[in-house]
C-alpha cells in the first residue's frame, strides 16, 4: 500500500555545489554575502521557516571550504551530501542521501541555493497544487518578445511568446519517480531541471505560476537586486 499521506511535511534538496563560473570571483556565488549573510544561509533560512518543510538536504561541492557546518536551522534538521560535476548529478546525490528518510511515494522539493528570494506563499501554492497534480514546478510566463539568433547574432525569427514559461524552483516530485527519472537520464549537463528529467520519463509536470522576483543569482548585478528583494520581502513573505 503506497503512502498517500499528502499532508506530510516534505524534505527539500538544495543543490549548492556549483562553481558560479558565470559569476566569477574567488568565493562561489552561493556564499557571497547579501546584507552581511551568505546567500546560502538566506535560502536555507527561508526554507527552514516554512511550516511544510521537514528538513533540508544541502548538496555541497567536494572540497567546499565555506560550509558553516550547521546540523539544524529553526528546529529543522540540516543534512549534507557531496555533489557532482553538473547540477543534475548534485540533485541525484541529494536524493540518494535521503533514501533512509523518504519513501518512494512521498513528495520532495528541490530548490536552487542561488534563489534566496523564494517566497513562503509560492512554496505553499506549489505544494497545494502540485501534490494533487502528481508533480509540479514554479514557473513564470515569458513577458519579453523572444528572438531566435543566427550565428551572426542577427535575428532569424521571432519566437511565439504564448505558452512559454521560465522554469523556476522549487520543483516538487515524488521521491521514487524523480530518482528513477534522473537515474534514467544519467545526470549530466543536458538535464537542467528536475521537470526535464520527468518529462523525458513521460510525466507532464504542472506549471504553478510563481513570483518573478524568485530570481536565480547569476551575475554581480543580481546580487544588488537580491539584496533589495530580501529586505523588501522579509516583511511580506
Ligand atoms: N549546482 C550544483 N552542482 C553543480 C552545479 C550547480 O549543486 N555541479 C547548483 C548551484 O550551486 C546552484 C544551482 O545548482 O545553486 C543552480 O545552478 P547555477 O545557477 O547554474 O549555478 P552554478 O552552476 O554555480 O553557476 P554557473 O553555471 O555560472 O557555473
Ligand atoms: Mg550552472
Amino acid at each position: 500500500m503506497p503512502n498517500t499521506n499528502t499532508d506530510a511535511n516534505l524534505w527539500c534538496i538544495v543543490p549548492a555545489a556549483g562553481r558560479g563560473a558565470r559569476f566569477g570571483g574567488e568565493i562561489p556565488k552561493q556564499y557571497l554575502p547579501i546584507g552581511g549573510k551568505p546567500m546560502l544561509m538566506h535560502t536555507l533560512t527561508r526554507l527552514a521557516m516554512h511550516p511544510r518543510i521537514a528538513g533540508v538536504m544541502v548538496v555541497l561541492a567536494p572540497k567546499d571550504a565555506y560550509w558553516a557546518g550547521l546540523g539544524s536551522l529553526r528546529g529543522k534538521p540540516v543534512r549534507t551530501a557531496t555533489g557532482g560535476e553538473e547540477r543534475a548529478d548534485s540533485v541525484l546525490a541529494g536524493l540518494r542521501a535521503l533514501r533512509e528518510q523518504v519513501q518512494d511515494s512521498q513528495f520532495i522539493l528541490v530548490h536552487d541555493a542561488a534563489r534566496p528570494c523564494v517566497r513562503a506563499a509560492d512554496i505553499t501554492r506549489l505544494i497545494e497544487l502540485g501534490v494533487p497534480a502528481g508533480g509540479a514546478l514554479l514557473a513564470a510566463p515569458v513577458r519579453d518578445t523572444l528572438k531566435r539568433a543566427g550565428t551572426d547574432s542577427r535575428v532569424v525569427l521571432t519566437e511565439p511568446r504564448e505558452a512559454r514559461w521560465r522554469a523556476l524552483t522549487p520543483q516538487l516530485f515524488r521521491y521514487g519517480e524523480l530518482s528513477a527519472a534522473l537515474e534514467a537520464a544519467g545526470g549530466g549537463a543536458a538535464i537542467t531541471d528536475e521537470a526535464m528529467a520527468m518529462e523525458r520519463a513521460g510525466h507532464r509536470p504542472l506549471l504553478v505560476e510563481g513570483s518573478d522576483d524568485n530570481i536565480k543569482v547569476t551575475t554581480a548585478a543580481d546580487v544588488t537586486l537580491a539584496e533589495f528583494l530580501l529586505t523588501r520581502t522579509a516583511q511580506e513573505s
